[in-house]
Order: structure tokens, then C-alpha cells, then sequence
């Protein structure tokens, strides 16, 4: 039996928890890939035109807007993993089961980012303009590759496709090249410019003291950075396209509040091109502290709309078709999984298969109904409620008779689409039953 430790994150619950992590990783990693082709271009405009202003304005910032973002998407980028292993670590040992090789290349394009990076930063000035700005550009397509790995198995998750379940390959080619990876990954593309572009316009913002053409020139720039995004309106339709007919259905006005994200995001990304592309014509650069934080605000609800709704699209899979969200896998792998299949569990129980969520030491002959039915609850349902904090079930079985509960047990899946079956046996549906109870005396008291 393969077991993993339960983990319960106070009020907050696994999944807000990732999904903190995560949005900050997302916003600070994309921008620093843009960064690095904003710095590299106006960088080489600049040598061409013989522009020392604007070569000395750049080395002034690099840190702050290259070596600082660079560090902190790292750092929680390794946090995500982190969180998502102890919160669904079946699905993390899939994901580095089936991407082993994927993994090895990331980490050679790590190392030549890092490397990179602290010569371009500390060395401005010690080598010849033309090797340091090849220098930058390295650092902006490593940085690219790394994202063209990552989002491959982002997107294998949403759309697995023609891949087959522990099938890995020398290089598994099938799941990295999924349906949805071609547009999700043109899509990030244009938001990393857009972000950099962004940035460059807040910076230019509230600092003060630099000549006029220089302003222009990263101004100018920026904004063109920030054109592309609007390809993301055609690009979400074409993600929608390749996307399963479970998820489609659910977009397609099954989840009010996705469609009313996408809806959002989608304006945001015109308003957001239409900004840059009036500014470029009328060439006016000038900058207000308003219009830069507009401009942060349009840019987080576009590409956070992105974020939230591929999250929120996949549930109740963790891989879509294939693993719920659970950690349980679909009744038609039985055959390839022999540890936890919902055909398996539902006759020997969650608990055989999660055995750590039972407090330390103890069987689940030796505990009483209650506790039996929170372990139940821990390894079957913690992983999308808390019980007091987010998505929290108290509130939700609030008012419903024992009878109503248990039934509901039966068709989780059909209550929500968004919720897996409940992977156990009728006697811990009883147990389960009995907890849930319990939660509505304590809230009466
Ligand atoms: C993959 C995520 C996920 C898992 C796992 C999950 N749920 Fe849910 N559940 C949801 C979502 C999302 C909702 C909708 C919440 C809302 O409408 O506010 C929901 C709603 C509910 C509701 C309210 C349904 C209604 O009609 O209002 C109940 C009851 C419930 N879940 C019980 C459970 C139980 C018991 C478990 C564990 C056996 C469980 N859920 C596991 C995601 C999940």
C-alpha cells in the first residue's frame, strides 16, 4: 500500500494554500521571462544607437527588475511543488514519474539561467557591450525553455490526450505535446511580454529623475510589449476547443462564476491592448501613478482569470480523466493501479488505502465513530473543504437530516460536477455520515 501523510492546513485549506503560492509564483515567473527579453531588446537598441543614458539607466535597474524577480519566482516556484506534494502527492508522483526527463532538462536550463543571470548583473560594465547583451539573451530564452517544459505539464494535466497512463517514454513527447499545450503556451508567451511590459511602465512611473528620452524609449517599448496580449482572446477560444466535453460543458454556463471570470479576463486583455495601442499612436508616454495602477489591475484580473479558470475547470481530476483530485484513480485504470483505484476502494475502504489518516498508531477498529468518520472526511474530502475555512462543509450541510447526507454520499459527483465520486465503502459512508452530523450540533451550540 503506498501512504502519504494527511495534510490539513488550518482555515485556509490545501487547495487556497497552493492556490496562494501559486498565483504569486505565476505573476513573479512570467514577468521575469519578459523581463529578460525587455531588458535584452532595449539593451541592444541602445548599443546600436550609441545610447549611453539609456545603457546606464538599465544597469541601474537590472537588479531591482531582473535579479529580484528572478530570485523570488524561483523560490516559490519550489514552493508550489512543495505545497502540491504534501497536499496531493499521488498526483506528484505521477507527474515526476511521467516527466523524469523533462525534469533533467529543466534542471541543465536552471543551472545556465543562474550562471547567466549573476554574470549579466554583476558584470554590466566588465565585458564588451555586445557579450554582455548576448549574455542577456541567453538568460531570456532559458528562461523561455523552462516555460515551454512547465507548461507541458500543466496543460498534460487539463488535457492528457493520446497519452497513456505509465507508458513513459525516454522522453514522454505524447504527454508534454498535449491538445491544450500549443495555445496555452503562445498565450503565456504573450502575457510574460505583457507583464514586463507592464512592470517597465510602473517603474518608468515613480522614477523621477531620468531624461526625457530615455523615458520615451522604455516607454515606447513597453507598450509594444504589452500589444501581443490580445492574441490571448483568440488563443482561449482554441484552448477551448481541445478541452474535454466534461470541462467544456462546464465553462459553457454549467459554473457561473468561470464564465464570469472568463468574461472579465477577456475584457481586461482588450482594455489592456487598447491602453498600449492608443498610447503608441498618439505616441503620448507620458505616466500617471493611476494609469500604473490601472494598468497592474487590468493585467492581474486577465491573466489571473487564465489561472483561476484552468484550476477551477479541472476539478474533480488532478489529471483529467484519468486521477480525481482525491488521488484515486478512474474505474478503467483498475488494472494499471493496484493501490488506489475507486473500484478498489470502494470495496476495501479509503482508509486501507490512507491509512495515515487515522490518528498515529491506532486501527480503524480501535477508534470510536467520530474520529473514524474524520479521518474519512481528511482523506476523502480535506484536499477541496475545510471544515470552518474555505469551501468550508459546515456551512454547506447545514439544515440536512442524516438520511439527506448519507444519500448525498451516494451521488457527490452528480450533486457537483466539480466533485469526485466519494471514493469508500457503505460503512465508512455511515461513519462519514455520523461526522458530518456531528458538525451541525456543535455549530448549534
Ligand atoms: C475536487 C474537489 C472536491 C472534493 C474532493 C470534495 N468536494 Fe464537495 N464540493 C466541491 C465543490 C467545488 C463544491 C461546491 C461548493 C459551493 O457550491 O459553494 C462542493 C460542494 C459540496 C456539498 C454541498 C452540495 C450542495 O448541493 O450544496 C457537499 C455536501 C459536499 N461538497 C460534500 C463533500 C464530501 C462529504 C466530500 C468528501 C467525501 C467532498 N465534498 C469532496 C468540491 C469537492
Amino acid at each position: 500500500m503506498v501512504e502519504y501523510p494527511i495534510f490539513d492546513v488550518p482555515v485556509l485549506g490545501g487547495s487556497l494554500l497552493i492556490a496562494t503560492v501559486a498565483i504569486f509564483h505565476v505573476f513573479i515567473s512570467h514577468f521575469s521571462i519578459g523581463a529578460g527579453f525587455l531588458l535584452a531588446t532595449a539593451e541592444r537598441r541602445a548599443i546600436k544607437n550609441n545610447d549611453n543614458d539609456t545603457l546606464s539607466f538599465l544597469k541601474k535597474y537590472v537588479f531591482l527588475v531582473l535579479l529580484v524577480p528572478y530570485v523570488l519566482g524561483t523560490v516559490s516556484g519550489v514552493g508550489i511543488w512543495f505545497t502540491i506534494a504534501l497536499v496531493n502527492p499521488r498526483a506528484i508522483s505521477i507527474l515526476i514519474h511521467q516527466f523524469v526527463w523533462d525534469w533533467a532538462i529543466e534542471w541543465v536550463l536552471f543551472i545556465v539561467e543562474v550562471v547567466s543571470i549573476f554574470v549579466y548583473v554583476f558584470r554590466w560594465d566588465k565585458m564588451s557591450a555586445k557579450a554582455h547583451n548576448r549574455l542577456g539573451w541567453i538568460f531570456a530564452f532559458c528562461s523561455l525553455a523552462t516555460l515551454l517544459v512547465i507548461n507541458g505539464i500543466l496543460t498534460f494535466m487539463l488535457t492528457p490526450g493520446q497519452w497513456q497512463p505509465f507508458d513513459a517514454g525516454v522522453l514522454n513527447y505524447k504527454a508534454l505535446l498535449n491538445p491544450t499545450y500549443l495555445p496555452t503556451t503562445l498565450a503565456r508567451i504573450t502575457v510574460s511580454l505583457a507583464l514586463a511590459g507592464v512592470g517597465a511602465v510602473v517603474l518608468m512611473t515613480f522614477v523621477r529623475k531620468t531624461s526625457d528620452h530615455v523615458r520615451k524609449r522604455i516607454i515606447a517599448l513597453a507598450y509594444k510589449f504589452m500589444l501581443p496580449a490580445i492574441l490571448c482572446i483568440p488563443l482561449g477560444g482554441w484552448v477551448y476547443t481541445q478541452l474535454s466535453e466534461r470541462a467544456q460543458t462546464f465553462l459553457a454556463g454549467g459554473a457561473a462564476p468561470m464564465v464570469l471570470f472568463l468574461m472579465f479576463g477577456m475584457i481586461s486583455f482588450l482594455i489592456l491592448f487598447l491602453a498600449a495601442a492608443v498610447s503608441l499612436i498618439r505616441k503620448d508616454f507620458s505616466t500617471s501613478s493611476l494609469g500604473a495602477i490601472l494598468l497592474c489591475l487590468l493585467a492581474f484580473v486577465s491573466f489571473g482569470s487564465m489561472e483561476f479558470v484552468r484550476e477551477g475547470t479541472r476539478k474533480p481530476y488532478v489529471i483529467e480523466g484519468f486521477m480525481y483530485s482525491t488521488g484515486v484513480t478512474v474505474p478503467a485504470y483498475k488494472d494499471l493501479d493496484h493501490h488506489a483505484n475507486l473500484l478498489q476502494t470502494n470495496q476495501s475502504g479509503i482508509l486501507s488505502a490512507a491509512p495515515w489518516a487515522l490518528p498515529s498508531g491506532k486501527s480503524k477498529t480501535e477508534v470510536d465513530s467520530l474520529t473514524l468518520g474524520q479521518a474519512i472526511f481528511n482523506a476523502s474530502c480535506l484536499r477541496c473543504h475545510s471544515v470552518d475555512g474555505y469551501n468550508a462543509i459546515r456551512p454547506l450541510v447545514k439544515g440536512w437530516s442524516a438520511q439527506t447526507l448519507r444519500e448525498s454520499l451516494d451521488h457527490l459527483d452528480e450533486i457537483k460536477s466539480s466533485m469526485p465520486p466519494f471514493p469508500g465503502t457503505d460503512e465508512e459512508k455511515e461513519a462519514l455520515m455520523t461526522y458530518l452530523h456531528s458538525l451541525q450540533d456543535e455549530s448549534k451550540k
